[in-house]
């Protein structure tokens, strides 16, 4: 009995101090709580390989049934500037105000670390999403399996991004009401309106 109590209150201190050193830990190497901390290269080599791992390989190892297209191509990039660009930008760089205010933040997808992953990864993230992240999994939004694998052919077109192509997707990523509003009043006053 005395044997119980002395392990039950021994696992109390132990689970208490390791409580406090992750709060310290935060704290002080970690500005607290913020999402809007970088993290450390530690931290992000470990979740980057928590969450690779935590694909299973038969979806790793998929290859996009859709052929790269000029067409598939249009449509994975039109579905971008609608649903993705929000966080990662047009261009993929991550550099938005939504992506800079999350912890950990939309990488910067032209890059070796995304462009080196299997195209079934890559699917993998879209159709699922990435837990404790920001990521969300787009699949249960009404989205089809192909829509995914033209994401990921749009994806891997991000380093090859022309000027041209980030205008064009500017019109297409989503307005907000006043936006639109504003957009109206512009047209109606162009078209001789009563402003
Ligand atoms: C609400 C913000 C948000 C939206 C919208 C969003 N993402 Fe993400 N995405 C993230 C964040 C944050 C990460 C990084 C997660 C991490 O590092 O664990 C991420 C990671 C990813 C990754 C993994 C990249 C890598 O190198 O590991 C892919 C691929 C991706 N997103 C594709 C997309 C696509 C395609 C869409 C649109 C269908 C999309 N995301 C929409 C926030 C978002």
């Amino acid at each position: 009995m005395r044997l119980l109590v002395g392990s039950f209150l021994l696992l109390l201190v132990l689970l208490a101090s390791g409580a406090a050193a992750f709060t310290w830990y935060l704290r002080h190497a970690h500005a607290g709580v913020s999402a809007r901390a970088q993290p450390t290269a530690t931290e992000a080599a470990l979740a980057t390989a928590m969450r690779s791992a935590a694909i299973p390989a038969a979806v790793r190892n998929r290859t996009n049934p859709v052929p790269a297209t000029p067409a598939a191509l249009h449509e994975g990039m039109e579905h971008y500037a609608d649903h993705c660009a929000v966080c990662h930008g047009n261009n993929g760089s991550g550099q938005t105000l939504l992506g800079a205010g999350m912890y950990p933040k939309p990488p910067d997808m032209r890059l070796q670390a995304t462009q080196t992953k299997t195209d079934g990864e890559l699917f993998g993230y879209i159709e699922n999403g990435i837990r404790l992240s920001g990521m969300p999994a787009f699949s249960g939004a009404g989205g089809t399996e192909d829509e995914s694998w033209k994401l990921v052919v749009f994806l891997r077109h991000l380093p090859q991004l022309s000027a041209t192509e980030e205008q064009a997707m500017e019109h297409l990523n989503p307005k907000s009401p006043s936006e639109l509003g504003e957009e109206k009043q512009e047209a109606d006053f162009l078209n001789g309106g009563s402003h």
